[in-house]
């Protein structure tokens, strides 16, 4: 992983800052029954809570932000400009003033221990540079009790799914992920993986719930 320059942090914000014009043509459609299953997750537990903090990291051009409740106080990161520059367009249509767009490294969050109700990180885990520093940074900064959602395609499976990974390799390196990631390689003893979900076409996604 870390012989590859795509996979430094330099080289997943250049890919993406190219990327963002055709992103949501791309990765809109594909990934949008995963971003909503966790969304709703959330709206359902907390949308009626009063003073519950989400943070949403590697938001991309937003594609989830509408979905959240306008009840939750939503920050929102990514450490692409241009990727978050559709982000910002959509916040401003849409009205989401409830929603914090910045832009951030995951694996350095700037906020404090223990600051969030919520972490998610959708189809993010499998392109950071470090993905047990990522997993470190979302235990350090939710609350104890408080939920992580991870949402990613794992190479746990055989058969079928091996088939699908050789097929939709292209895609893979287009996009940056690493083509073959396992859950064990994002297990750290902060968090308590709690349920694992099929998601999107095939159930080729995975959505991970840990809890700190
Ligand atoms: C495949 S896109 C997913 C975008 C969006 N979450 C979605 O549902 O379509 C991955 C995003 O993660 C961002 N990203 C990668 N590494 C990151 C990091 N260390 N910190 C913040 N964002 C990161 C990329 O810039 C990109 O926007």
């Amino acid at each position: 992983m870390g012989d590859n320059p795509c996979m430094k942090i330099s080289g997943i914000k250049q890919k993406y800052d190219r990327l963002a014009k055709s992103y949501d043509l791309l990765f809109s459609h594909i990934f949008e029954p995963g971003r909503a299953q966790v969304v709703d997750t959330i709206n359902a537990r907390f949308g009626n809570k009063g003073d519950v903090r989400v943070l949403e990291v590697g938001v991309g051009t937003g594609l989830s932000l509408a979905h959240y409740n306008r009840n939750l106080q939503v920050t929102a990161i990514d450490i692409s400009p241009k990727m978050l520059e559709f982000a910002l367009d959509r916040k401003a249509k849409l009205a989401l003033e409830h929603i914090i767009i910045k832009e951030m490294n995951a694996e350095h969050l700037a906020f404090p221990d223990h600051h969030f109700d919520v972490i998610t990180a959708l189809y993010v885990i499998s392109v950071a540079e470090n993905p047990v520093k990522m997993m470190q940074e979302l235990a350090r900064t939710v609350k104890p009790g408080g939920s992580v959602f991870i949402a990613s395609h794992f190479s746990d499976g055989k058969g079928i799914v091996s088939f699908f990974e050789r097929l939709l390799a292209p895609l893979t390196h287009y996009v940056g992920w690493k083509s073959y990631f396992k859950t064990a390689e994002i297990m750290i003893p902060e968090l308590k993986l709690v349920s694992t979900h099929k998601t999107n076409i095939f159930g080729y996604w995975t959505i991970l719930e840990f809890q700190k």
